[in-house]
């Protein structure tokens, strides 16, 4: 069977069908998580804090993506691939061009994600108009953390909110064909999905986007610190690893998850 492509996935969101995404870094989980039913695995630069032990994504370099995205890639045959862009590998959009060439090239992967507002519309429009998909990421933004003062909830006041709400739609305009959305109230959060044709996939956003993405080693529970308000450890529940990944994708695809507790 061909793999899932962008098609499949819009075609999801016109039909209320909820999109299960996971991130995965490694052919092992890759596999495990297209056994259990995941339609998108994100290969994260979240993996310079889960895989590397780093304080944030900043460390992350391009070979370092295609080295994980090439492994996932490896580990499945349906899920549709996404890898991000690390830190400044998208400053301008020849470079973009070239990072987003290298991680598809040599690490197979069928869409690049990129985090920011209306400031990398144009990046995003050189992207695609030479078959680059692209997935952008708005909400808490982790690779602009310093900025942020920390990883807190964004969108919560009205001028935040209409900001996100105006960044969504001009990211849409430029040829984004994903967003996600990250720990933004879930209200602002319906409203950006209603408005977009795109689906847009919501982490600490709320149970009315079209799907919901967690980092693995969040929710198996093996992430050290307090775990996020957004998060749920699925391996508790369920006391294997292929059974928690099972129980997050039903739960994902029944609304079940997130809770009203698991949101902002
Ligand atoms: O890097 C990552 O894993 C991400 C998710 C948190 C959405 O961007």
């Amino acid at each position: 069977m061909a793999r899932l492509n962008l098609n499949s996935l819009q075609k999801m969101k016109a039909d209320n069908n909820k999109i299960a995404m996971l991130t995965a870094y490694d052919a092992s989980f890759s596999y495990a998580l297209e056994q259990a039913g995941v339609d998108v695995i994100l290969v994260g630069d979240s993996l310079g804090m889960v895989i590397q032990g780093q304080e944030s994504t900043l460390p992350v370099t391009v070979d370092n993506m295609v080295y994980h995205t090439a492994n996932v890639v490896r580990g499945c045959e349906q899920v549709f691939v996404i890898a991000d862009l690390p830190f400044m590998s998208y400053a301008n959009a020849d470079q973009a061009i070239s990072n987003a060439a290298r991680l598809m090239a040599e690490g197979g992967a069928q869409m690049v994600k990129l985090e920011g507002g209306a400031v990398i519309a144009d990046t995003i429009k050189q992207l695609t108009s030479r078959g680059i998909p692209v997935c952008a990421h708005l909400g808490l933004l982790p690779q602009s953390v310093h900025r942020l003062g920390g990883y807190r909830v964004q969108g919560r006041d009205d001028v935040s909110a209409q900001q996100l709400i105006d960044d969504a739609q001009t990211l849409q305009d430029a040829g984004a064909d994903i967003l996600v959305l990250e720990c933004v109230p879930a209200a602002l959060a319906q409203q950006i999905t209603q408005q977009l044709d795109i689906p847009v996939i919501g982490i600490g956003a709320g149970n009315d986007c079209d799907g919901q993405v967690l980092v693995i080693y969040d929710m198996l529970g093996l992430t050290p610190g307090k775990r996020p308000r957004f998060s749920h450890d699925f391996l508790a529940d369920t006391g294997s690893i292929p059974a928690a990944i099972s129980r997050y994708v039903d739960d994902v695809k029944s609304g079940a998850f997130p809770t009203q507790d698991q949101q902002y």
